[in-house]
């Protein structure tokens, strides 16, 4: 696939990004109960009946943005998302969580930014991920009826490149959203172009969990057909998956998770190649129609 030339990128990429303030709160100390003689170690810094006294400092806000890029097709009405979180948590640079989306959905923009897709394709880098879904959410709210009408679906990339890997497609028949929250029914239609796509490529995968931990929460939320892939962060690898997919049983899918040492040696190469070129495919798949999404 021609990448395109530096223009067409531009256009894709900047000409028609825009982004939107986000204010966020960042606890800087968290209060610590002092309950007489029951002191954790390291804490016990005053004996029953004495006093203690905590410095807290005054928590602080931070101004931050989503940067969204739109691809215009054919047809205006029907918008194809997809969306990874741009942010890393504070301990760490967060290559695998999350360079490893952020890139895929970048590579995918680039191939296609010379394309005249059928439907409209639209790309989110989010902002705040790792803050309480700050950035998608202030997305979703913030557009009106009509502009949450015109997205067919939503796809989210969190951690597709993990270094134990297991390949795994949020599952709606795994859903955790608690009522009124459903699943739209389109969602299914999404997991079976990743599933179809692993099979033809003879690929194993597995269902994982639909829990409402990563950016797809405010989609799902707001009645948007949504679904994603996930390669797994604190969870440890079983026997059963470790026969599946090689790799080291007992060990954490991504054992820099959320640590400094998430960095560009934290990630497995063949779990990224499968993913990018997976998350390309089904851009491409719904760019040209929705009909098994939306009916
Ligand atoms: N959202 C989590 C994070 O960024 C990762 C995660 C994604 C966990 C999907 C579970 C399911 O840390
Ligand atoms: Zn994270
Ligand atoms: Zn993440
Ligand atoms: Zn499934």
């Amino acid at each position: 696939m021609n990448q395109g030339n530096t223009s067409d990128r531009e256009g894709l990429l900047t000409g028609d990004a825009t982004s939107a303030d986000l204010e966020g709160t960042i606890p800087a100390v968290y209060d610590i109960p002092v309950l007489g003689a029951s002191f954790a170690d390291g804490v016990a810094l005053a004996a029953e009946d004495s006093t203690a006294y905590l410095e807290v400092l005054p928590s602080e806000t931070r101004v931050d943005q989503n940067v969204i890029a739109e691809l215009p097709g054919r047809n205006p009405a029907n918008v194809v998302m997809a969306g990874a979180h741009l942010d890393s948590v504070i301990e760490g640079p967060g290559i695998n969580d999350n360079g490893t989306g952020s890139a895929a959905i970048l590579e995918t923009a680039l191939m296609m930014a010379r394309s005249h897709p059928e439907n409209t394709i639209r790309f989110g880098w989010w902002a705040a991920e790792e803050q309480g879904l700050v950035g998608s959410a202030a997305y979703v709210e913030g557009l009106s009826p009509a502009e949450r009408e015109r997205i067919a679906l939503y796809m989210n990339y969190d951690m597709v490149g993990s270094p134990n890997y297991v390949q795994t497609v949020y599952d709606a028949n795994e859903s955790t959203f608690e009522a009124p929250v459903e699943v739209p029914a389109g969602s299914t239609a999404v997991e079976a172009v990743y599933e179809s796509y692993y099979t033809m490529v003879g690929e194993p995968y597995d269902d994982s969990e639909f829990s409402g931990r990563s950016d797809y929460e405010a989609f799902i939320a707001n009645g948007i057909p949504s679904s994603g892939l996930f390669t797994g962060a604190e969870g440890l690898k079983t026997e059963e998956q470790a026969a599946i997919w090689g790799g080291t049983a007992g060990e954490q899918f991504d054992p820099c998770y959320h640590l400094e040492c998430d960095t560009l040696r934290n990630y497995d190469a063949h779990a990224l190649d499968v993913n990018s070129d997976l998350i390309a495919f089904a851009m491409l798949t719904f760019a040209y129609s929705t009909e098994p999404v939306n009916g």
